[in-house]
């Protein structure tokens, strides 16, 4: 009854969204939907959602203002919002948003076939936004971005309710996957070609099999090391208070699982830390990263940070700027603090002034930029195994591959290298990526 039916997506956020996109692609395209990259022709219309900072809420809602105009959508197109701006706000998104047909929550897209059947059959205001546990994991084989590398998700959402954070209320409780349906995926996926996959969970590293079957984290890691044609294994994020030297130990001793972690610091204070309730001084976190560093592996290191915490003075802003020097950060995410309804810091006095945070933000950004090419100048001269995931759109020998460690490498190949693993020597840098020449060629 759908043959032919087009849908399109657009997603904002975290590679969660963008894996719960691919999911939602595939329940989609099970029921006879098409999907197309030309908003104008689809019959659904789909906005994938965010609400960790105001401004992700903020783009949505003025996409919605116009939404036909916006994406030049067919008048009879019917459109959804999912993710967690939808689980958040709910119903009242009909009344902030009339033009909104369908509203499902990021817990709930197993339900997407019976929703969004019963949009077809003419119902108007088609919600769901309970918390799915049972179904929560299933994955359609779908639609993936890339044919080389996976997303898996082991787990949902978040029990450590950060002072900022509104994961934990759109997301739920922490729940993990069973650790054979975990298997089982990354089965199918390496026969289907994939040679990477990331594991993904808010607090990935405090993943326990509810069967009971594989012991640990890293014990899973060294069982999905095991499934043949399975090259790379990342995760994210591990919570710097549950992060044990068992995971160093894993990434010393299995070579599939890449030498690159990414550990949320928020703030180099441990005043500021605490009223986060991030669980860990600004020394245990330090801990941590001294046994990364010890590793005979070369681990790269990124982290997320937020400035302009309520009450952040400019020394324990300085804290950070310290912090960030003494560990040396390969990347970094930093982003202004946004109070978010409904969560602890939002009614927290001491608000510092918005050009104040723009400000920290600027310097923060400006110094990692400056260690970022120091880093990647030392990385002239070389080499690499890449996975080369991509080619430039304007020229298809310009290739793109990444590093063990995350690093992007461009380079100049004939397309057919693309989802292969080749040697690349690293020629220039820049703060972002690096350039590189093919070895043996
Ligand atoms: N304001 C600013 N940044 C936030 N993050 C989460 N909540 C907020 C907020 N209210 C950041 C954290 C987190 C990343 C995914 O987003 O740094 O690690
Ligand atoms: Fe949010 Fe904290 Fe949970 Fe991370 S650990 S998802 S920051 S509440």
């Amino acid at each position: 009854m759908n043959q032919g039916k087009k849908f399109f997506i657009e997603t904002f956020g975290c590679q969660m969204n963008h894996h719960d996109s691919e999911k939602v692609s595939g329940r989609l395209v099970k029921m006879g939907y098409v999907p197309t990259g030309n908003a104008s022709e689809a019959d659904l219309l789909l906005l994938n959602t965010c609400n960790i900072r105001e401004k992700a809420n903020q783009k949505v809602f003025s996409r919605l203002g116009a939404v036909r105009k916006t994406y030049g959508a067919k008048p009879t197109a019917k459109i959804g919002l999912l993710g967690c701006m939808a689980q958040m706000e709910g119903a009242s998104i009909f009344k902030k948003a009339p033009k909104v047909d369908l509203v499902v929550g990021s817990s709930s897209y197993s339900f997407l076939p019976e929703l969004v059947s019963r949009l077809e059959q003419g119902e108007r205001q088609v919600i769901d936004v309970s918390q799915d546990s049972d179904r929560l994991f299933e994955t359609e084989a779908g639609a993936r971005e890339s044919p080389y590398k996976a997303f898996v998700t082991i787990m949902e959402g978040c029990n450590r309710f950060c002072s900022f954070c509104v994961v934990p209320y759109t997301r739920g409780p922490e729940r993990s996957r069973p650790g054979r349906h975990v298997l089982s995926e990354v089965e199918s996926l390496s026969s289907r070609g994939f040679r990477e996959v990331t594991l993904l969970g808010q607090t990935v590293n405090s993943w326990r099999d509810p069967l009971g079957e594989i012991s640990c984290f890293t014990d899973l890691l060294r069982r999905v090391a095991r499934i043949e044609g399975i090259r790379r294994i990342r995760f994210t994020s591990p919570h710097p208070s549950d992060f044990q030297p068992d995971i160093v130990e894993v990434i010393e001793t299995v070579p599939e699982v890449c030498n690159q972690i990414h550990l949320p610091l928020q703030s180099g204070s441990t005043a500021v830390l605490q009223r986060m309730k991030r669980d860990y001084t600004r020394e245990q976190y330090l801990e941590k990263v001294a046994f990364l560093k010890r590793s005979k592996r070369d681990i790269a290191l990124s982290t997320d940070i937020i400035v302009g915490f309520p009450g952040e003075t400019q020394q324990q802003f300085e804290e950070t700027l310290s912090m960030v020097e003494t560990v040396g950060y390969d990347s970094m995410f930093s982003f202004k603090f946004s109070p978010r309804p409904g969560t602890e810091a939002f009614a927290f006095q001491d608000v510092i002034p918005e050009a104040e945070k723009s400000r920290r933000l600027q310097v923060l950004q400006q110094f990692q930029r400056k260690i970022q090419l120091e880093r990647h100048a030392r990385l002239v001269g070389k080499e690499f195994e890449v996975l080369v995931d991509g080619s430039s759109r304007r020229d298809s020998r310009v290739l793109a591959g990444r590093t063990t460690q995350n690093k992007i490498v461009n380079f100049s190949g004939p397309p057919e290298l693309l989802g292969r693993f080749v040697p690349v020597k690293v020629t220039d840098y820049a703060p972002n990526s690096l350039r590189g020449e093919l070895v043996g060629c």
